[in-house]
């Protein structure tokens, strides 16, 4: 099956630099580059008419990008949404970023200092005090924190999320991919399809055409989750190896992988 071609979302990998050190992060073992301003253009150019929303963001720190004000400009001349998620901890101008976004995404594991600078998250009170500089100028409402649930306690952010009042807080699991996992240095355990032969596998992100996702080099992915394009020819081959029941390498251990007669869970 062949789906419409009408994702409302876009996320464009500006960068693959890191002021961090994310022991999860697959960005650390990419080649280290800001994408140039006449690519980002080229793919705005080319984003399929029902796109609505653009994240700038990737295996990288977007405001980490020499020109990332002139990109984010470059979405809001052409009618479209700006999102980012950012580390926080380089937020100098805060009053640029509450006229510039709508919605900003922050990301904070921990408030623990030590654990925080464990996992590569250096100096948390930097990125808290980027956190209380956006707070200030846009107001909580308009921030989703996102954290990643890597088995840390997580009571403490939870509390913190409340009190601080943030639009929402998006827990997410550390991503059991292939092409993650060889990247980390703690190993989560393998993700396992049931042992009896499937007949066929589907991933709502083939079949619904949710975003489409342009790695550094501008080539376009129908999801974010796949970071060795080595072997990735197109959507369409994608899910013609579902179909087959078979899991594509670019897909292996991803967990929107499901049997065609699973319900959808939504996550
Ligand atoms: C890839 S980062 C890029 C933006 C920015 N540097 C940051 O960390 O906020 C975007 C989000 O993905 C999360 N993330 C990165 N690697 C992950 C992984 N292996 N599993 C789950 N989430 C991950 C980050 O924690 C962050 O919330
Ligand atoms: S802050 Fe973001 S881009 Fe940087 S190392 Fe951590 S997850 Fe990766
Ligand atoms: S990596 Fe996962 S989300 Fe992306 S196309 Fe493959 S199965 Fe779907």
């Amino acid at each position: 099956m062949t789906p419409a071609r009408a994702p409302p979302f876009a996320q464009i990998e500006i960068t693959t630099i890191c002021n961090y050190r994310c022991f999860y992060c697959a960005g650390r073992d990419m080649p280290q580059q800001h994408m140039p301003m006449e690519r980002f253009l080229g793919i705005l150019e080319r984003l399929p008419p029902s796109v609505r929303q653009v994240s700038l963001q990737g295996e990288g720190e977007p405001t980490a990008h020499n020109r990332f004000r002139d990109l984010v400009a470059a979405v809001r001349q052409r009618g479209l949404e700006p999102y980012t998620i950012t580390n926080a901890s380089l937020i100098r101008d805060p009053l640029w970023f509450a006229q510039a976004f709508p919605l900003i995404g922050i990301s904070i594991d921990t408030l623990d200092a030590q654990l925080a600078e464990s996992i590569g998250r250096l100096k948390l009170h930097r990125a808290l005090k980027g956190v209380d500089r956006l707070i200030a100028a846009m107001g909580a409402r308009r921030i989703v924190l996102h954290t990643v649930d890597f088995g840390q306690p997580l009571d403490d952010i939870r509390e913190w999320a409340r009190a601080k009042g943030f639009g929402q807080h998006r827990v997410q699991p550390l991503q059991g991919k292939a092409d993650y996992v060889r990247s980390y240095r703690y190993k989560p355990p393998p993700r396992e399809l049931p042992a009896e032969a499937p007949f066929a596998l589907q991933c709502r992100y083939l079949e619904q055409a949710i975003t489409s996702y342009y790695t550094l080099d501008g080539t376009e992915l129908p999801c974010c989750f796949i970071k060795d394009t080595s072997s990735f020819r197109s959507s369409a081959e994608l899910r013609a190896d579902l179909a087959a029941g078979r899991v594509p390498a670019s897909c292996s251990g991803c967990s929107e992988v499901r049997r065609a007669a699973e319900p959808l869970l939504v996550r």
